[in-house]
């Protein structure tokens, strides 16, 4: 098992677009334990890197970062965001129907796909953050709320918020302030400003496929889950064949994968997320906390 020194883990919060299968929640962990038992001089390939949370905690802790993904929108969308300011931002507001008519469009522009991706359910591009009936009201308010408050994440501070609540229970959160408060925490960073204004940001599209000739580099591997809905994400991905070629490039690297679980037996866990989730019947289930895994040391 890798060791993690709690006590270490950077302080403030963690970064990256509100993304499918986001490691924004683990990332500060996952870097630090890379830290802890790899230390700092390699460079690390964060090759299914969507939405940048574990590129982005790797530029906070200084370290050489290579930020790769297939799908170019979701990597320009990171550079977008960076590059532009608050009230942009504000832009990224839609209602249901233009949701549906930009989900329509042909030729979708970065705009565009950042918008699909802050209005809908669970970041899956697909469908409207909220149910029809509740819809208009709740983008209504979210409209007043930033136009007259001019707040993200202070929303259940304002007059205009309480008032609603009041009248409608059922309003509770408005998860579109709370995903635009994410953006606006990226363009907060000042190393990750710094970055883009030298155009230092880089980030590459290739399948993890080309990345067959590195070695000496830590390769965090973060695919879509096995068996799993992968509604939203570019392509169908052949799992079996993904572990193959990482069972291959990790005679050469460090290589970590997360992951619920790993079918393939050359794998073994290295790391659990485990907030002890009990069952009703008081077991731990085990098969819903993230894990980390690399290939099974046979030297013991
Ligand atoms: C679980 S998500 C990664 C989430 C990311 N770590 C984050 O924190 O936002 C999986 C990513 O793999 C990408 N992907 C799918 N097939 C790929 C391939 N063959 N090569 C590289 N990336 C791929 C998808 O576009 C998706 O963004």
């Amino acid at each position: 098992m890798l060791k993690l020194d709690e006590k270490r883990i950077r302080k403030g919060r963690p970064i990256g677009l509100p993304y499918q299968g986001s490691k924004k929640k683990i990332s500060k962990k996952i870097i630090e334990i890379i830290k802890q038992n790899f230390g700092t001089t390699k460079p690390i390939y964060d090759i299914f890197g969507g939405g940048g949370a574990i590129t982005a905690e790797c530029i906070l802790n200084g370290l050489e970062v290579y930020y790769n993904d297939l799908d170019k929108d979701i990597t320009n969308a990171f550079e977008r965001v960076i590059s532009q300011d608050r009230e942009w931002i504000k832009t990224l507001i839609i209602s249901r129907d233009e949701f549906f008519e930009i989900k329509a469009k042909e030729n979708k522009t970065t705009d565009d796909f950042l918008k699909l991706l802050v209005n809908s359910f669970g970041n899956n591009k697909l469908r409207y953050l909220y149910n029809k009936e509740i819809s208009d009201l709740k983008y209504n308010l979210a409209k007043e709320i930033i136009e007259k408050h001019n707040v993200f994440s202070g929303y259940k501070q304002t007059e205009t918020y309480k008032r609603s609540i009041e009248k409608y229970e059922r309003l509770e959160q408005l998860e579109r302030l709370e995903q635009l408060e994410q953006l606006q925490q990226l363009q907060q960073v000042d190393r990750l400003q710094q970055l883009q204004q030298l155009n230092k940001i880089k980030a590459t599209n290739k399948s993890y496929h080309d990345f067959s000739e590195v070695s000496g580099a830590i390769l965090y591997l973060d695919p879509p889950y096995e068996g799993t809905n992968q509604d939203g994400y570019i392509n169908s991905f052949d799992s079996q064949e993904f572990y193959d070629w990482a069972f291959e490039i990790a005679k050469t690297n460090i290589v970590i994968i997360s992951s619920y679980s790993i079918s393939d037996e050359r794998f073994e866990v290295v790391y659990s997320f485990d907030k002890a989730h009990r069952t009703i019947q008081g077991g731990t289930r085990n098969d819903k906390c993230e894990k980390l895994f690399m290939v099974k040391d046979i030297s013991n």
